[in-house]
């Protein structure tokens, strides 16, 4: 298999539109140049040395993510997944306040390790895996009086998204996000925003909680914050910092080979502005989706290039269908279709994806 930009070729020489991004990691598609150039770069001069040392790679990139960052967030943790980068977060929020409490969302996705799960709301992820760390709850997303409700003086944080990715594509309401800070505040709470899925660009801002304006305590990053190398971020509040007490490391967290590919990836981000190319592409498929009025689909929604069609069926078949017809998307719970393509994807192949998905939802 190989990939360049937003195609990839199977074994047998099929050409696939890849629209799910390789599940959200390709922001820059597959094989950017800028990325590639950069890995084989540091390969030759340094690819791991343990986390005790700095490397002027960790240096340029931490300086560079720092730079596009929620400005209150000055600290970075650096570890090679979304899930470590969660449980750093619940880990930073517990020792922090010296709370247990951690209160998420119905439907929420923060990953798999048992913290992070923990956090997950998806019945099947969680059942065999039972007992799970005490002291999470969860409560309806997008409803105030019910995350009111569950955050005591216990509670060390609120852990969130912006858009509710694996869960199907829900979107955090105008007023849900600033609420939460406001509860938290009041109640000396953390908040954690797990911008896992919907970072560095994908919704149309750099960061999706831009949208809501709101300074989240912990923001969590990984997928596509490397360009496709595994890595992982947990920023934090200096006040955070100064409350903990404990220590949290990784071996490989922060190693150079991950840290060189972070900072050509954000240059490219950056230089190209791509969240108002995601913004831009994202709008108009949704319009034309909307304006299919296919009667299996219940509702069109989204942000930037993070789309969820739901269906009033299954969505296998579709993606099967889609499949066939050369385009990748993947699915978000059991009906909805979900499109997280690259960034870059030229915009006559997201054309003819859309075409493609429009066919696909008339038949279905
Ligand atoms: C919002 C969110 N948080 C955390 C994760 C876990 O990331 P990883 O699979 O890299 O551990 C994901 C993965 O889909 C995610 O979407």
């Amino acid at each position: 298999m190989r990939g360049s930009v937003a195609t990839l070729w199977d074994d047998e020489g099929n050409e696939y539109i890849d629209c799910g991004a390789s599940f959200g990691v390709g922001n820059l598609g597959h094989c950017h140049p800028a990325v590639a150039e950069a890995i084989a770069s540091q390969a030759r001069e340094l690819i791991h040395v343990g986390p005790t040392f700095g490397t002027p790679a960790k240096a340029a990139f931490t300086e560079k993510l720092l730079s596009v960052a929620p400005r209150n967030l000055r600290r970075v943790f650096l570890s090679n997944s979304g899930s470590e980068a969660v449980e750093a977060a619940i880990k930073f929020a517990r020792a922090s306040t010296g709370r247990t409490g951690i209160v998420a969302a119905m439907r929420g996705f923060h990953g798999r390790t048992m913290g992070a799960l923990s956090a997950t709301w998806r019945r099947e992820f969680r059942e065999p895996f039972e007992p799970l760390v005490p002291g999470f709850t969860h409560v309806p997303f997008n409803d105030i009086e019910a995350l009111r409700k569950a955050v005591t003086p216990d509670t060390a944080a609120v852990i969130l998204e912006a858009v509710q990715g694996e869960g199907g594509v829900h979107v955090a309401s105008p007023e849900y996000l600033p609420a939460a800070r406001e509860i938290c505040d009041a109640a000396g709470a953390l908040l954690i925003l797990d911008e896992v899925q919907t970072g560095m660009g994908r919704t149309g801002r750099m960061f999706a909680i831009e949208r809501w304006g709101v300074l989240p305590d912990l923001l969590t990053l990984a997928k596509s914050l490397a360009g496709g190398v595994p890595i992982g971020a947990t920023l934090a509040t200096e006040a955070v910092e100064q409350g903990f007490k404990g220590s949290h490391n990784s071996t490989f967290g922060g190693n150079p080979l991950a840290c060189a590919a972070g900072t050509a990836a954000l240059d490219v981000t950056v230089r190209e502005r791509l969240w108002e190319r995601a913004d831009r592409l994202g709008t108009w498929a949704m319009d034309e989706l909307r304006a299919l009025d296919a009667p299996g689909v219940r509702e069109v929604r989204g942000l930037g290039l993070i789309i969820g069609i739901e269906l009033r069926g299954k969505a296998a078949p579709v993606l099967e269908a889609l499949q066939e017809e050369g385009v990748i998307a993947i699915g978000g719970g059991s009906s909805v279709v979900r499109l997280l393509p690259p960034l870059v994807i030229p915009e006559e192949q997201w054309t003819r994806a859309i075409e493609a998905l429009g066919r696909a939802m008339r038949n279905g």
